[in-house]
C-alpha cells in the first residue's frame, strides 16, 4: 500500500518555469504528496509562494532544490522510493497503477525541458496519462488520483491556519488555532 509520495521536478528554470513549478507544487500538496524535490535552478522566489500556502492552508510539505537529478534519484531509489516517471510515450496509467500501488513509497518524476533517455532507463515505470502531449500539472494530478483512489480528497490538512467550509453557493472560510 502506498504510504509516501513524493514528487521530482526535471529541469526546473528559474524565470520560465516558475509559474508551472508553482502549479506542480500546489497540485503535489493538495493532492496529497509530502514534497516536491526541484531540480535545476534554486528559485526562492517559487519556494517562497508555495512556502507561503503551506503556512496558511497547511501541511506537511516541503520544498527542495537538487542539482544532479541522477545523484538524488539514485538516491531515493536506495531509500526504496519507486521512481514513476510521467511521459506522454510511457505505458497507460490505467494499465499499470495496479501495480505500481502495491509499492510503499513513489517518487513521480516530471519534466518541463526535454528528459534525458537515461531518466527513461532508470525510472522503475515511464507512465503515460494518454499518449497526447499536454501538461505535467494535468499528468501529475490525474496520476496522484489514480494512485491514491482519490482518498487524498478527503485529507486533513495538519497545521492550517485556515479551512474553507464548502458551500452550495458562496465562500466560507473559518480560521483555526
Ligand atoms: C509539457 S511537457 C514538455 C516536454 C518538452 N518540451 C519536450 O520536448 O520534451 C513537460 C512534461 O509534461 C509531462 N507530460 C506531458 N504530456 C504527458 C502525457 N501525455 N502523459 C504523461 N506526462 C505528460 C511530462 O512529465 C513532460 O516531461
Amino acid at each position: 500500500m502506498v504510504k509516501e509520495i513524493i514528487v521530482f521536478r526535471y529541469g526546473h528554470r528559474e524565470v520560465r518555469d516558475y509559474r508551472v513549478t508553482s502549479h506542480c507544487s500546489m497540485v503535489a500538496r493538495a493532492f496529497g504528496a509530502s514534497k516536491i524535490i526541484v531540480c535545476g535552478e534554486k528559485d526562492a522566489s517559487m519556494k517562497k509562494s508555495v512556502d507561503d500556502i503551506t503556512e496558511r492552508w497547511g501541511g506537511p510539505f516541503k520544498v527542495e532544490f537538487v542539482n544532479e537529478w541522477e545523484k538524488e534519484l539514485t538516491k531515493l531509489q536506495e531509500k526504496k522510493f519507486v521512481l514513476v516517471h510521467l511521459t506522454m510515450y510511457g505505458e497507460q496509467i490505467h494499465k499499470k497503477e495496479a501495480d505500481i500501488k502495491k509499492a510503499d513509497k513513489i517518487c513521480i518524476i516530471i519534466g518541463s525541458q526535454k528528459v534525458e533517455r537515461d531518466v527513461y532507463k532508470l525510472s522503475n515505470y515511464n507512465i503515460s496519462v494518454t499518449n497526447q502531449p499536454h501538461s505535467e500539472i494535468a499528468a501529475l494530478a490525474v496520476v496522484l488520483d489514480r494512485l491514491q483512489d482519490g482518498k487524498e480528497l478527503e485529507k486533513k490538512f495538519r497545521t492550517a491556519k485556515r479551512e474553507i467550509i464548502p458551500q452550495e453557493r458562496g465562500k466560507k472560510v473559518i480560521s483555526l488555532k
